[in-house]
């Protein structure tokens, strides 16, 4: 593989699961480095992708390349220089923080002094030093997920697959948690990673949008949120967002409505129009309209538009 050969290629990537069909004909390639996110609601099709680009699951029809490999005639080469972080991370709790990372480095065939340097790195890395001897079910979530980063990186992948890797981790260990990611990606490896935090998506350099199998946008998060949102977006804030999203859902002009914390997101064709008729409805209710105002959308607000 050189530098311009993409580290992950599909074309036409289809899986069925008898005639349901889980990922249906998508095609991408990522770059060497990248930071490439992954996302889509659940039962999008996200893991199903992601087993087949790492070998485990032979697709249907359509073909893959991963570090060059071809996915079905070469899981054997892939396996060697990826890394895999499974949606449920798979760390044995009842061995300590040293004894998963020799299981893993003895796996992919580390041996002595290069196994004591990359846990050496992985320790430091993970700020897991001094814990060495700590049974990984003691550990609090956040270090767990990162000893299983380290575990998966533990022979220096060019490419590591992350599924969902923040789920259920509180907001700070996802930002250190990132930051990681951020230095890996700087080292020259490539990260695929899915994740449903839209804070997290905006790290990423480039995004897919899978929805049902099918891929239904893909580009930058600046370049998405220019030209994914489909009409005007208008934040309304308001005595009572629950009630009014009843309310305006059914108004002719907004295509969407959305509750975003104490607010309402929603899409219209036409504010000078749509925006009066909106007021009238809230407030005719007896809910007070503290504020209705067009909002630059949001990864969250296109993630709403595209998946509808
Ligand atoms: N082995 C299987 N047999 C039959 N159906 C399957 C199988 N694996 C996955 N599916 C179905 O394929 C669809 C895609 O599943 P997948 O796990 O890829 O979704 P996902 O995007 O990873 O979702 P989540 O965000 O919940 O992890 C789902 O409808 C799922 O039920
Ligand atoms: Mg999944």
């Amino acid at each position: 593989m050189n530098e311009v050969t993409p580290s992950v290629e599909v074309r036409e990537l289809t899986k069925l699961f008898g005639d349901f069909t889980a990922v249906d004909r998508i095609s991408f390639a990522v770059r060497r480095g990248e930071i490439f996110g992954f996302l889509g609601p659940n039962g999008a099709g996200k893991t199903t992708t992601i087993k087949m680009l790492c070998g485990l699951l032979l697709p249907s029809s359509g073909w893959g390349r991963v570090a060059g490999h071809d996915i079905v005639l070469e899981p054997e080469q892939i396996r060697a220089r990826i890394g895999y972080m499974s949606q449920r991370f798979s760390l044995y709790p009842d061995l300590t923080v040293e004894e998963n990372l020799d299981f893993y480095g003895t796996i992919y065939g580390l041996e002595d002094r290069r196994m004591e340097e990359r846990k050496e790195f992985i320790l430091r890395m993970a700020g897991l030093i001094g814990r060495e001897r700590v049974l990984t079910s003691a550990l609090a979530g956040g270090w767990k997920q990162r000893l299983a980063l380290g575990c998966a990186i533990i022979h220096q992948p060019d490419i590591l697959f992350l599924d969902e890797p923040t789920a259920g981790v509180d907001p700070g260990s996802r930002r250190e948690f990132w930051e990681l990611i951020c230095q890996l990606s700087e080292q020259g490896v490539t990260v695929f990673v899915t994740t449903h935090y839209m804070d997290e998506a905006e790290h990423c350099d480039r995004l897919a949008f899978i929805h049902q199998g099918r891929l239904v946008a893909l580009g930058e998060p600046q370049e998405l949120k220019s030209r994914e949102m489909k009409g005007n977006l208008l934040e309304l804030d308001c005595g009572d967002a629950v009630r009014a999203l009843d309310l305006v859902a059914g108004i002719e002009g907004v295509s969407d409505a959305a509750l975003f914390a104490n607010t309402l997101h929603l899409v219209v064709d036409d504010f000078k129009e749509t925006g009066p008729k909106i007021r009238e409805a809230v407030g005719e209710r007896g809910i007070a309209v503290h504020s209705l105002k067009p909002i630059p959308p949001s990864l969250e607000d296109i993630f709403v538009s595209l998946i509808g």
